[in-house]
């Protein structure tokens, strides 16, 4: 059986990246989209061969053609729309973040418990073979100890009058756009940290939420692992990874299709790139059919929003 699968919101990230990952997966079709104008949803389902579109979520989630929705609108909208879905049984994969806080959050899981549905956490990047290569190495245990650990990742959506700057529908920006993909990596590797110290900066524009961030975890007594996020710098896609005795760094390891360059102490790995949005629509799929747990559950959104809270909270906590 085929699951009908509505995207919620006609922007980059459905058009890139869930457009091509659902046409090739096996198993599901876009029945329909959601667009707050019906012209402009109508010239994207033309584009895209959809059949049908709405401008109201309400009228959407009745439609029986459709089994699940791929939420891919601004970050404050998530909440609403993953609720609203839940309470009409239609499963649910989410983008990053979560939502803009973590009381949304815990709204959102309150409804997901209730209801019967699959949610999917959109954190693709755990799908990627470099990122999936390194995490292989640390749980068989291959390098000892890490003891550091450091990614930097900067977002083309550098916009300063976009949304993501502004503040009314994302309460981060480069956080949002790239931050939280570094921290889900982080988590999946090492677990939650015992502590971070983070710093926020806005130098360009000034605006409300941080041009550039950045979070150290700490993990006590064993390791101490960096994310910078930027909005505002030329392109960074990297990852370093060090124990006592081996290193392993990687290029443009982050992304919808990467072009990934991993090193093991000096010398290039063999890595077979892949669609990560690809391999994140078959897991929901699969979800779905086997009524099972996907890769990245609400849980991985709320840890992964409480870490970007708490960052927030405490910048720069010392003054000098
Ligand atoms: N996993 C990843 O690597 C990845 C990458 C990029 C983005 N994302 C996430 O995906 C979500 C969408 O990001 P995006 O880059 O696709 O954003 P985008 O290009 O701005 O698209 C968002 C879409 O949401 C709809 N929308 C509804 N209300 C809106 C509002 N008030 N302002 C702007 N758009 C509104 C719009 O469609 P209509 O105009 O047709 O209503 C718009 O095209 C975000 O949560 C983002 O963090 C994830």
């Amino acid at each position: 059986m085929s699951i009908g699968i509505a995207i919620i919101g006609t922007g980059r990230i459905a058009e890139v990246g869930f457009i091509p990952a659902i046409s090739k997966a096996n198993g599901a079709k876009i029945v329909s989209i959601l667009s707050r104008d019906m012209l402009r949803g109508e010239k994207f389902a033309k584009k895209h061969g959809i059949n049908s579109v709405y401008t109201d979520i309400d009228l959407l989630l009745k439609d029986p053609l459709v089994d699940a929705v791929i939420v891919c609108t601004p970050d404050a909208m998530h909440e609403s729309q993953v609720i609203k879905a839940c309470r009409s049984g239609k499963h649910v994969l989410c983008e990053k973040p979560m939502s803009t806080s973590v009381n949304s959050c815990l709204e959102m899981i309150a409804e997901i418990e209730k209801s019967k549905i699959i949610f999917a956490m959109g954190f693709n990047n755990r799908f990627n073979a470099g990122l999936k290569y390194i995490k292989n190495i640390i749980k068989n245990n291959e390098i000892g100890q890490i003891r550091y650990a450091r990614a930097f990742v900067t977002t083309p959506q550098n916009d300063p009058n976009g949304w993501r700057a502004i503040g009314k529908q994302s309460a981060f920006w480069a956080l949002s756009a790239t931050g939280t993909h570094m921290i889900d990596i982080w988590r999946w590797y090492f677990g939650n940290p015992s502590s971070i110290c983070a710093s926020y900066t806005s130098p360009l524009y000034g605006g409300p939420n941080d041009e550039i961030s950045n979070i150290i975890f700490e993990y006590k007594d064993k390791l101490l692992a960096e994310i910078t996020a930027a909005a505002i710098l030329p392109r960074a896609n990297r990852i370093e990874v060090y124990s006592e005795t081996e290193s392993i760094v990687g290029e443009n390891v982050f992304g919808i299709v990467t072009d990934e360059i991993i090193f093991r102490n000096g010398k290039k790995v063999d890595i077979n790139p892949c669609d990560s949005f690809f391999e994140e629509v078959s897991d929901f799929i699969d979800s779905i059919n086997r009524n099972a747990e996907p890769n990245s559950t609400y849980k991985d959104g709320l840890e992964n929003l409480m870490i970007m809270e708490k960052s927030r909270e405490h910048n720069f906590p010392v003054d000098l």
